[in-house]
């Protein structure tokens, strides 16, 4: 194939269709992730009144619940990662060439793709029960269940948590950077300065809130577990 026909085939709209809504699912997941820390942060606050369990139960009272999460969520996140992958594949990282910051960044971006994949796979798969009744979480004893989950062994909340946060926390607040640049909300360099200011700000917060949830539910009694059953549960809540 000419190299005019190869520009052509990766100019015709499905690609930058797919582009779009690679961009617009990172963006919707990573509004959710900059929620989700700020409400698993609440782990840090009094267990009497239990302030976490507040906020989980608050989450399992919405109406439509597995349809917003199927549609905000996983939706948008099984986009994300499936154009993500291609991309990376078939992208050509040129920190070699130029060592500026932003390539490094644009490197740090894939890097950090991947590793998600395989954090976020563990993540979900523990809270559902796919790897043991020890790493579940139930809604019904929320922080008892979230300190056994990280309690669980000393590689989750020393190395994997703080690692899985950072990374996630990073590729957010870079993604936001990159995604207003991609959607053209951001075009001379003093905005693109200003809004990299804020996404630093986001990362920061975000990352704290992360800390501090590891923190909270490290810092949780846990003397019900392993097992926790219903009757356990409101034992915790009361
Ligand atoms: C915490 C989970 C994640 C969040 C919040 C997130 C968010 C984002 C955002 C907002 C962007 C910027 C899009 C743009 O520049 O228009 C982005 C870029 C990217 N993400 Fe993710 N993402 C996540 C997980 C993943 C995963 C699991 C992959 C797997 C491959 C991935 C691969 C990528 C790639 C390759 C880019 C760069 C696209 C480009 O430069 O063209 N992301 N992400």
């Amino acid at each position: 194939m000419s190299s005019a026909a190869i520009a052509n085939v990766s100019s015709f709209p499905i690609y930058f269709l797919l582009r779009r809504l690679q961009s617009l699912g990172g963006i919707v997941f990573g509004g959710y992730i900059a929620v989700h820390l700020l409400v698993n942060a609440t782990l840090i606050q009094g267990h009497n009144p239990d302030v976490y369990q507040q906020q989980v139960d608050k989450i399992h009272s919405l109406p439509f619940l597995l349809g917003i999460e199927l549609t905000a969520i996983y939706l948008p996140l099984l986009i994300h990662t499936l154009y993500g992958i291609y991309v990376i594949v078939n992208g050509k990282p040129n920190v070699e060439h130029y060592g500026y910051v932003k390539n490094w960044f644009y490197v740090l971006q894939r890097i950090t793709g991947i590793a998600l994949i395989l954090f976020i796979f563990f993540h979900i798969g523990g809270m559902y029960g796919w790897f043991g009744e020890t790493l579940k979480f139930d809604h019904h004893a929320a922080t008892a269940s979230a300190a056994r989950h990280l309690k669980a062994s000393w590689l989750l909340w020393l190395v994997v948590y703080p690692l899985g946060i950072l990374f996630a926390t990073f590729h957010m607040a870079n993604g936001f950077y990159t995604a207003a640049i991609s959607w053209g909300l951001t075009v001379s360099k003093k905005a693109q300065d200003r809004w990299g200011y804020l996404c630093l700000g986001l990362f920061a917060f975000s990352f704290l809130c992360g800390m501090l949830a590891i923190v909270g539910a490290f810092t949780k009694t846990n003397h019900l577990l392993p097992s926790i059953g219903e009757k356990d549960a409101a034992h915790v809540r009361s």
